[in-house]
């Protein structure tokens, strides 16, 4: 009984840490390589839509370091447009999809990287 319990334990700690891990909060720090990496070319690496790409698309990115337009994006609507693409969402298809090149957390670092930004 006694072994039981402290194997349920051990396995319920698992569990936990690999459920935190899985759901832990967005860090911007890492989130600032990946839209560098992903992103810059297109919104400019501090988020103003102002990447090199960016001047030639139509529309253009917006500028993310906007407050009070960024705000009134929701967590949902930016996992699904970076996940998914900007089609998915009823925006540009030239916002491309990124769920594969990025994982779960990776999109919510990302998503801290812009919070981040807009001031
Ligand atoms: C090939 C160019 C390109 C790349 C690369 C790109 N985007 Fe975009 N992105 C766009 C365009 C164009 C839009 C505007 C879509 C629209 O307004 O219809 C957009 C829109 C967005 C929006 C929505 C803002 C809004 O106004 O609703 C977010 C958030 C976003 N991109 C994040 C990212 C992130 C994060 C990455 C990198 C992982 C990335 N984008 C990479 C072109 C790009």
């Amino acid at each position: 009984m006694r072994i039981v319990s402290i194997v349920g334990a051990i396995i319920l700690t698992v569990v936990w840490i690999a459920v935190g891990v899985a759901a832990g909060p967005g860090d911007a720090a890492q989130g600032k390589e990946i839209f560098a990496k992903s992103c810059g070319t297109c919104h400019g690496n501090t988020g103003k839509g102002d990447g090199p790409a960016g001047a030639a698309l139509n529309p253009k990115p917006k500028d993310l370091t906007d407050k009070a337009y960024v705000s009134k994006l929701d967590d949902t609507y930016l996992t699904n447009i970076i996940g998914k693409g900007g089609a998915a969402v009823g925006k540009s298809a030239l916002m491309p999809p990124f769920n594969g090149p990025l994982k779960e957390q990776d999109i919510k670092n990302v998503i801290a990287y812009i919070r981040s930004l807009a001031k």
